[in-house]
């Protein structure tokens, strides 16, 4: 593994399987001279369909058993079948969306670990939470929850950064993945409007070992920018 990650969270895009397999051919192709572990998390359904040679390939959700009645989940097992070597788990849209408990979310990793899956854990505090002072107590009790042990990477994202255009600062970033590293001793991947614009301050930041990107990542030549910045 590269040093470096720059993970793709797509989310709940593209619109249409052609889209996704053009989009996820352009990062290829684009990514490709780039010295980082880079990691695509597209939808599900997207999975079996991407063809990629230069980027690993992630689900951004998983199910804790292996097989049985739960209608609309998918298992560590069947993921693998498709390709996939990494999940995403804990992010800030399924812990406050989809009402995802710290519990589950141990649950999912330690599936994802058992099956062979290496895990990006998502944690980050919300704006009210950091208003009153009490962001280093939110994060301490998320990292509770996640299994501390080889591929596992954390990422932490303010929720109040994500999606918004607002970024932590350089101070918050780097005393945030002090304090993780000081918890859990593995790369701290951040994650919160990271942009072509302001990557390079965010890359230089002590304590940063990668990017996760979400509206970014579907815009090809600003998330090479990003990955530019990462591997200088
Ligand atoms: P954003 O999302 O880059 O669009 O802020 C990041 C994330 O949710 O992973």
């Amino acid at each position: 593994m590269e040093r470096r990650i720059l993970a793709a969270n797509w989310k709940m895009n593209p619109q249409s399987a052609e889209e996704a397999v053009e989009l996820a051919r352009e990062l290829d192709r684009l990514l490709a001279p780039l010295p980082l572990t880079k990691l695509l998390f597209p939808p599900f359904v997207f999975l079996p369909l991407l063809e990629v040679r230069n980027l690993t390939i992630g689900a951004q959700n998983v199910f804790w058993e292996e097989k049985g009645a739960y209608t609309g989940e998918v298992s560590p097992p069947m993921l693998k079948s498709v390709g996939a070597e990494w999940v995403l788990v804990g992010h800030s849209e399924r812990r406050n969306i989809l009402g995802e408990r710290d519990e589950d979310l141990k649950r999912k990793a330690e599936a994802a670990l058992k099956n062979g899956l290496k895990v990006v854990f998502c944690v980050g505090e919300k704006l009210k939470d950091r208003e009153a002072g009490r962001h280093f107590e939110v994060i301490r009790k998320q990292l509770e929850y996640v299994p501390k042990r080889e591929g596992v990477v954390i990422a932490y994202e303010p929720v109040w950064a994500i999606g918004t255009g607002k970024n932590a600062t350089p101070e918050q970033i780097g005393e945030m993945h002090a304090f993780i590293k000081e918890i859990f001793n593995t790369k701290v991947l951040y994650g919160g409007s990271v942009k072509g614009h302001n990557a390079k301050e965010l890359a230089s930041t002590e304590g940063v070992d990668g990017f996760l990107v979400g509206g970014a990542s579907l815009k090809p030549s600003e998330f090479y920018k990003i990955g530019e910045a990462l591997a200088e």
